[in-house]
């Protein structure tokens, strides 16, 4: 029996930006090897060139991971962790970046700034630019706020999430691991399943795998992945059969039901979505062999993913979380390095 909704929500309801996709660049033969760009607001706004050049950097930072090392790249700067929605990976990994590269770093959440009487974000930011801050690393839930900040702001800004828009640095650090696992990016099969509609990770990691040359597949209820999808990404496969789905697939990039970015329900029940969408270790046997399981976090154990496929072979979720430092630390040293003091 079908319990889960197969009405679609209308593009009324679609929370993303709508923006078309082109076929991805080209491969070049000559690299990028200069980053121009003050601000990380979005996928959108970078070239496969510019991908690939923050990778090489991320390459290079691997090393300063282990205990005890670290780089001075970034020493005499500050970097503002603003986080005005909850987070632990993204918060802790830019933090653990900026001192890796040998920045100061301070951490604001939203009961400890003045937003909560009544300052705009602008004149926040204003006031943290005033205070010799060379980037902001910003949480918030409207879209558009960081690309906003970094309008107005001379100093760096970095999106570590805007509503349900982008993360880029969550589908950046998800490529990267794809690139560390299988040598490439492209010509690779992702699976994206789960809540596609309410999702910046996925918007983002749509954005970045198919200017990589990655396909990408949706996968979930259709009130999650609705069909009006194909407007704003033309090149992804959109399937509502969990086998179908994991057959053929490279990687699965899990995804949790994002019930605060929810207005009406789209399903009857989390039990109702798992039993129809959860990853067990029955379904993950669906996937080829050298398949992995990915999952930006945080997990709903039970609900999208059950612990022995989380904890499994298969999963590559902690080496993500690592991964993640080493690409902020790209982020944070090519942004600020962008602006001349
Ligand atoms: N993946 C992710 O954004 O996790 P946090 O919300 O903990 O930062």
């Amino acid at each position: 029996m079908t319990l889960i909704l197969d009405q679609e929500p209308s593009l009324l309801t679609f929370p993303m930006v709508l923006t078309s996709l082109g076929p991805p660049e080209p491969h070049r033969m000559a690299q990028q090897d200069t980053w121009t760009k003050k601000d990380l607001t979005g996928i959108e706004e970078l070239s496969r060139s510019e991908i690939e050049l923050l990778f090489r950097q991320a390459d290079q930072f691997l090393p300063a991971l282990a205990p005890g090392k670290g780089l001075d790249l970034m020493k005499g700067r500050t970097v503002v962790n603003l986080f005005l929605e909850p987070s632990t990976r993204t918060r802790t990994a830019f933090e653990i970046s900026a001192k890796k590269l040998g920045a100061e770093v301070v951490s604001i959440n939203t009961t400890a700034s003045s937003l909560v009487k009544g300052e705009t974000l602008r004149d926040t930011a204003e006031n943290i630019r005033a205070m010799g801050v060379d980037a902001i690393v910003m949480r918030h839930s409207s879209a558009g706020s960081a690309r906003y900040l970094g309008s107005v702001l001379d100093i760096s800004v970095v999106n570590a999430g805007d509503g349900a828009h982008e993360h880029p640095t969550q589908a950046l650090l998800d490529a990267f691991t794809l690139r560390q696992r299988f040598g490439k990016v492209e010509g690779l099969k992702v699976t994206i399943l789960g809540d596609i509609l309410f999702s910046r990770v996925a918007r983002s990691n749509i954005l970045c795998l198919s200017k990589l040359g990655a396909q990408v597949t949706l996968a979930g209820p259709a009130t999650l992945v609705p069909a009006a999808l194909k407007e704003a990404f033309p090149q992804v496969r959109i399937v509502h059969d969990l086998k179908e789905a994991l057959k053929d697939c490279d990687a699965v990039m899990l995804l949790r039901i994002q019930h605060e970015r929810q207005t009406t329900t789209h399903f009857p029940s989390l039990g109702e979505y798992t039993s129809q969408f959860g990853l067990n270790a029955e379904r993950a046997a669906w996937l080829k062999p050298e398949a992995i399981v990915m999952h930006p976090g945080p997990i709903n154990r039970g609900v999208e993913v059950e612990s022995e496929v989380a904890d499994g072979p298969r999963s590559v979720i902690l080496e993500q979380v690592r991964n993640g430092v080493a690409v902020r630390m790209a982020v944070l040293h090519l942004c600020t390095g962008a602006i001349s003091r």
